[in-house]
């Protein structure tokens, strides 16, 4: 039986290790484990942690993310990739003793700052070191050029704080000479980039590397080359082989943006065949797309965009396999037509012409664009009708049409994943689409600066999430929806410049988020609405140019975030001044002119704007007021300054007070001087009287001034010579008397600004001051009545704009009439843009890599 039972056990024994044993590896040295317990004790660890797994009464080999030699039992692989590992990683770390590692992954932890310690050094048998996005920071050793067996090293971070020592990017180059793959991103590199590198380099990624000097051409012929991507090194300057390239064969994803660039895209590029991804953006380029190119029809990725870059579009067609194709701020022209092709561009998920010269209708019958969630082809010249498939894509999340040439009816949204449509500045017409409704996830609903007509459907409210609502410059009729009070997501609610009327009943309810509310240019009538008290965080209100009756509504007062107040040409009347004390302490614009207010000067409302007692050049606080992502919404007003000008954004520092146009009476405070953060000041065409305060020369900012047909007599005091900001003065029409001030804005101002004051005298009048002695009397020049007095003057001041108020003038006008007229408030909003861009191929790029 013994003998049996022996056999038995033998036999189990070999059967043991036939069936499990074998299998079991060599067993993972007792120092090694413990050197990896004593790391997973430097950082708290969660619930869902790889490290969880690592357990001393389980072999090591076996935890999570460990990686043993098979034969030896040493662990040569530490994968640590998104272990939520949080904390700091010092150079006494016990991961140090695992000297035979092979591939180590520290990436997407947070190591809170650690520096990166020279003992990474000493891990001699790396082959592969990611420490990429897990923000270490400060010099990255020179020791790291020890790891000459190195394959693949990524070190990019999210932050700045990486760098290297002078000379240690050389010599990491010279030294690892076995590199596959080299991820600098982000670290502050700030050297040129030397002549030799490791002829196996696959993936060379050093963008926003503060690199300079010239690329040596020899990076273009790595003949191995996969990826490069150099962006956001602007002082990098980048010439193309111009002839074959011999990483040709294998170049996949070339990204070049905002490098120094200049010049044309050879037709070298032809020879690129494996290109997938092309971005050579905002790097000046300039001629055509060369004719090889449009052979590369492989590519998913072509961005050119923010170039001079010309010629026709029409041979896109041949690039099948786009994903995205931006394009954006160029001079591409040609018509759409080769959208039509059949089925083109299955894969597409973002097209942006945006900014270029392209012509003609959107081609009707295209089909095939199932992914697309991006079209933007704004500021452009496309006209005909907005066919009805742009409005049925199933994916499409951003469209942006704007300023072009469209026509006819908005046709119905079918696709409900939109979140964005604007439309604005082209000549659509008819009414608001009832489709909209279905569009629940819209955020921005842009329709301004075109021809709709009809009501606004109080179904609009139903569009709960919706941000920005602008509905201005159409022909809009009816009554403002009541319910859009109640929509306790919108920022923005612009229907100014149509043809609302009625009273506005609308109730705006507390905890709204509006920021922007503009009913100005309508024909509202009745009282400004008690419940605006409920907008909290109100920064804009303009109810200009409407038929409102009502005293000032000073209850506003209590609108702590308000910063511009719009009443303008209404029916207001009644006194502002008031003893209890405003509080409008951040506004910058307020327009009370042309209405029947009464009354004194408000002192206690100049005494409160507190945000007017601020030079913001100086402090800089320079921002625009409430703009939500300017490539969607911008706040422009116009603004009288001698002559009326559009102001398509605003900024903080633009300080205006116009009161004009009123029957204020009293004297001019003071205490207007303590505002000295003022740009504009007009109290003109009414009946102020006393003298111009002398310490109105403490307004240094001061570009406009306009006192004209009041009774303000007295002499213009000659410290108002140190105004040296001041464009545009107009004195006209008032008692003043005595000498005109001498020397530099004053001596640019004509006639026009002084006329009709009997008692002055000096350059630029006629009228000789002859010494000091004899300042004439103030006398009431002519017998006029109010009325006649102030249609005279209204029809002086048109006169006196159109002679011009001197150089300073014409060189303020010129400068905004620029900023116009070279798309300054664009070139803004493409920062959002870019910086949207750059987040999402960032993203775009880490996902592909992790
Ligand atoms: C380790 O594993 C054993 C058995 O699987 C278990 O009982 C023990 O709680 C684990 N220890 C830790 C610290 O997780
Ligand atoms: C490692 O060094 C840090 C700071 O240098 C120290 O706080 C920590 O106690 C040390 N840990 C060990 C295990 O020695
Ligand atoms: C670590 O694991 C991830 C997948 O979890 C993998 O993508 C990555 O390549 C690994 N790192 C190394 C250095 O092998
Ligand atoms: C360069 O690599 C060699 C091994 O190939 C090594 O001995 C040497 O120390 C390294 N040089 C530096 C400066 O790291
Ligand atoms: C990069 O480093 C250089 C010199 O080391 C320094 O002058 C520069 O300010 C740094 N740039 C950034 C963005 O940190
Ligand atoms: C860009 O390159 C040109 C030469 O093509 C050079 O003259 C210019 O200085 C470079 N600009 C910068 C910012 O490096
Ligand atoms: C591009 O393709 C055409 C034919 O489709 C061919 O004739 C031409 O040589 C190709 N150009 C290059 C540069 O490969
Ligand atoms: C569109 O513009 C083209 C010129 O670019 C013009 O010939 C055509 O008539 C216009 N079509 C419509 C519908 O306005
Ligand atoms: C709007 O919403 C209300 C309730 O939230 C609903 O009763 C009504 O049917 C909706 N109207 C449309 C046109 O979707
Ligand atoms: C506003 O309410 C008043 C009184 O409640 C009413 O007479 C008027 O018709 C309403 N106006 C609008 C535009 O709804
Ligand atoms: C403020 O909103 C509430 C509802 O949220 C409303 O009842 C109240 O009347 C509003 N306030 C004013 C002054 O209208
Ligand atoms: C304002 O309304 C009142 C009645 O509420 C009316 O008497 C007055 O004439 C109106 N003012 C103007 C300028 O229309």
């Amino acid at each position: 039986m013994g003998y049996v039972k022996l056999v038995f056990l033998m036999l189990f024994s070999l059967l043991c290790q036939l069936a499990f044993c074998s299998s079991l590896p060599h067993l993972c040295p007792k120092d090694q484990a413990l050197a990896l317990l004593q790391f997973k004790q430097m950082f708290p660890i969660d619930a869902y942690s790889k490290l969880l797994s690592w357990n001393k009464s389980i072999d090591c080999c076996s935890w999570d993310g460990v990686h043993c030699n098979e034969a030896t039992g040493q662990v040569i692989g530490l994968n640590l990739t998104r272990c939520g590992l949080q904390g700091k990683f010092h150079s006494n770390s016990s991961l140090f003793k695992l000297s035979n590692l092979k591939r180590l992954d520290l990436s997407n932890n947070d190591f809170s700052e650690s520096l990166i310690s020279p003992k990474f050094g000493e891990l001699s048998s790396l082959t592969h070191l990611d420490m990429s996005y897990s923000s270490f920071t400060g010099l990255i050793p020179a020791e790291i050029s020890r790891l000459s067996k190195l394959h693949v090293l990524r070190i990019q971070s999210y932050s700045d704080g990486l760098r290297f020592g002078p000379h240690n990017f050389e010599l990491l180059l010279k030294n690892l000479t076995r590199l596959r793959e080299l991820d600098l991103s982000s670290v502050n590199i700030s050297s040129t980039i030397p002549l030799n590198f490791s002829s196996y380099l696959t993936n060379l990624g050093l963008s926003y590397t503060q690199i300079y000097g010239r690329l040596p051409e020899g990076v273009f012929h790595l003949s191995n080359l996969e990826s490069l991507d150099l962006s956001d090194n602007p002082q990098l300057t980048v010439r193309f082989p111009t002839t074959k390239w011999n990483s040709s064969a294998s170049l996949m994803e070339l990204v070049l943006y905002r490098v120094n660039a200049t010049g044309r895209i050879p037709e070298s590029f032809g020879h690129l065949t494996s290109l997938r991804t092309l971005g050579i953006a905002s790097c000046n380029l300039s001629g055509s797309i060369p004719k090889p190119l449009w052979n590369l029809t492989n590519i998913e990725e072509l961005e050119l965009g923010d170039n001079h870059l010309e010629g026709p579009i029409s041979e896109l067609f041949r690039f099948g396999k786009l994903r995205s194709l931006l394009l954006e701020n160029n001079n591409f022209d040609g018509q759409l037509e080769f959208l039509s092709f059949n089925r083109i561009w299955t894969q597409l998920e973002v097209l942006d012409f945006s900014s270029n010269s392209l012509t003609g209708p959107i081609p009707s019958n295209v089909s095939g664009m199932q992914n697309a969630h991006s079209l933007y082809l704004s500021s452009n010249q496309l006209n005909g009708t907005v066919p009805s498939w742009i409005f049925s894509l199933p994916s499409l999340i951003f469209l942006d049409l704007s300023d072009n040439h469209f026509s006819g009816n908005i046709q119905e949204f079918k696709s409900k994943t939109l979140d964005t449509v604007s439309l604005k500045q082209n000549q659509l017409q008819g009414p608001i689409p009832k489709s909209l409704l279905n569009l629940h996830h819209l955020y921005y609903l842009v329709l301004s600066h075109n021809n709709l007509s009809g009501e606004i459907a109080s179904t609009i409210c139903n569009l709960t999430k919706l941000l920005v609502l602008d509905l201005g410059s159409n022909n809009l009729e009816g009554t403002i929806p009541l319910c859009l009070g109640e929509m306790s997501e919108l920022w923005v609610l612009d229907l100014s410049n149509n043809s609302l009327s009625g009273t506005i009943n609308t109730t705006f309810s507390i905890g709204n988020e509006l920021m922007v509310i503009k009913f100005d240019m309508n024909k509202l009538e009745g009282k400004v609405p008690q419940s605006l008290i409920n907008c909290t965080v109100l920064k804009v209100l303009d109810l200009g140019n409407n038929e409102l009756n009502d005293t000032f509504p000073k209850w506003l007062r209590a609108l702590p975030n308000l910063m511009i107040l719009r009443l303008r040409s209404n029916k207001f009347f009644g006194p502002i001044n008031d003893s209890s004390a405003y509080k409008f302490a951040r506004i910058r614009m307020i327009d009370l002119s042309s209405n029947g207010f009464s009354g004194d000067l408000p002192m206690s409302l100049f005494e409160n704007f507190e945000a007017m007692k601020i030079n913001g050049e100086k402090s800089g606080t320079r921002e625009y007021i409430a703009d939500m992502n300017g490539r969607y919404y911008t706040n422009s007003f116009i603004v009288t300054k001698g002559l009326d000008l559009e102001l398509p954004r605003v900024l903080t520092t633009n300080i205006i007070i116009d009161l004009s146009k009123n029957r204020f009476e009293g004297h001019i405070p003071s205490i207007i001087g303590d505002l000295i953060g003022l740009r504009t000041l007009n109290l003109s065409h009414n009946r102020l009287e006393g003298h111009i305060p002398a310490s109105l020369h403490q307004l240094s900012v001061l570009e406009s001034l306009d006192l004209s047909s009041n009774k303000i007599s007295g002499e213009i005091p000659q410290q108002l010579v140190s105004l040296t900001s001041l464009e545009v003065l107009n004195l006209s029409h008032n008692h003043l008397v005595g000498c005109i001030p001498k020397g530099k804005q004053f001596d640019t101002f004509e006639n026009s600004s002084y006329q009709g004051n009997d008692g002055l005298c000096g350059l630029p009048l006629s009228k000789d001051c002859g010494g000091d002695e004899g300042v004439p009397q103030a006398t009431t020049p002519f017998g006029l009545d109010q009325e006649e007095e102030e249609v005279d003057s209204s029809i002086i001041s048109w006169q006196s704009v159109l002679m011009g108020y001197g150089c300073g003038l014409v060189i303020g006008l010129s400068i905004i009439y620029i900023m116009f007229s070279t798309q300054y408030p664009a070139w803004f909003s493409r920062m959002d843009v870019k910086l949207e861009h750059i987040i999402t191929t960032r993203m775009k790029r880490h996902k592909k890599r992790h």
